[in-house]
């Protein structure tokens, strides 16, 4: 798929992977709706591109409401009348031991809110964006692209049931909507990224970060830019489908 023109919507747009992948779609001439819960990471986002001459949207949607998501996509379509590619990019992390003991004393246990907040977010928003996604894609006739992001630690992180859970939930939706969606031309990838220097991971202690690269063959941590160039990839190779990209500097679990 050509970029320039079309309609692009991101989730959790508002900073992070998310704002990387708009501004560099921007740049190359994609529309875009930008949806977040973080009103001023939105309007700093759309500020920065629309300065690269793009029609840009924001729109306040929490991922995990339905009514919100309907409601949002409504919008987006009604606004752009085209939907060519979404991204469900939006995610949180609420890490936390299994069960946590020492010498047979229990000091404390993942709750069922810490395991619910991640899988609502990361798990159940990303099927509501592509069902929603797909739904309007179908009536819009075009086809279309939808790319999931998942993570490294869909193959089982230490400290993070949640969040392994959800994203290796996420890798298997990607096959199964590939395999459901080709006969309406919608392609369906999702990009699995290793550690990213997004402000998140940045704002962390220098010898914590060196300890981090040192695990990865690389030697580095990945940019934004990395992961927002997979997403072009994606978009404008047509026979990437069905697939989960992993970038990663070669890291494994
Ligand atoms: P981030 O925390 O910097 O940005 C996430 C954005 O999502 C924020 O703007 C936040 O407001 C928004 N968001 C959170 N909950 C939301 C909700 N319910 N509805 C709408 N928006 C919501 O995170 P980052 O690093 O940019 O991560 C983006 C995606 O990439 C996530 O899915 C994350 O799991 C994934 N990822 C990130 C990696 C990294 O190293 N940064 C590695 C692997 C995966």
């Amino acid at each position: 798929m050509e970029l320039r023109g079309k309609t692009i919507l991101i989730t959790g747009a508002g900073r992070g992977l998310g704002a990387a992948m708009a501004k560099s779609l921007a740049s190359r001439g994609a529309e875009l709706a930008l949806l977040d819960l973080d009103d001023a990471g939105l309007a700093e986002v759309r500020t920065a591109c629309q300065a690269l001459g793009v029609r840009t949207e924001t729109y306040r949607c929490n991922v995990a409401a339905e009514p919100d998501v309907v409601a949002t996509f409504d919008r987006v379509v009604t606004d752009f009348g085209r939907l060519d590619v979404v991204i469900a990019n939006a995610g949180i992390l609420r890490d936390g031991l299994l069960v946590k003991a020492k010498d047979r004393e229990i000091a404390g246990k993942l709750s069922l809110a810490q395991w619910q907040a991640v899988i609502d977010v990361n798990l159940t928003g990303v099927f509501l964006t592509g069902r929603e996604a797909a739904e309007r894609m179908i009536k819009l006739g075009q086809g279309g692209i939808i790319i999931n992001i998942s993570s490294l630690s869909r193959a089982g992180n230490f400290g993070q049931s949640n969040y392994s859970a959800a994203k290796a939930g996420v890798a298997a939706l990607t096959v199964v909507w590939a395999k459901e969606l080709a006969r309406h031309g919608i392609r369906v990838n999702a990009i699995a990224p290793g550690f990213i220097k997004t402000e998140m991971v940045a704002s962390m202690k220098p010898e914590i970060l060196e300890k981090m690269a040192a695990g990865i063959p690389v030697q580095r941590l990945g940019e934004p830019a990395e992961i927002a160039s997979t997403v072009e990839f994606i978009i404008t190779n047509d026979y990437v489908n069905g697939r989960v990209l992993e970038i990663d500097g070669g890291q494994r679990l």
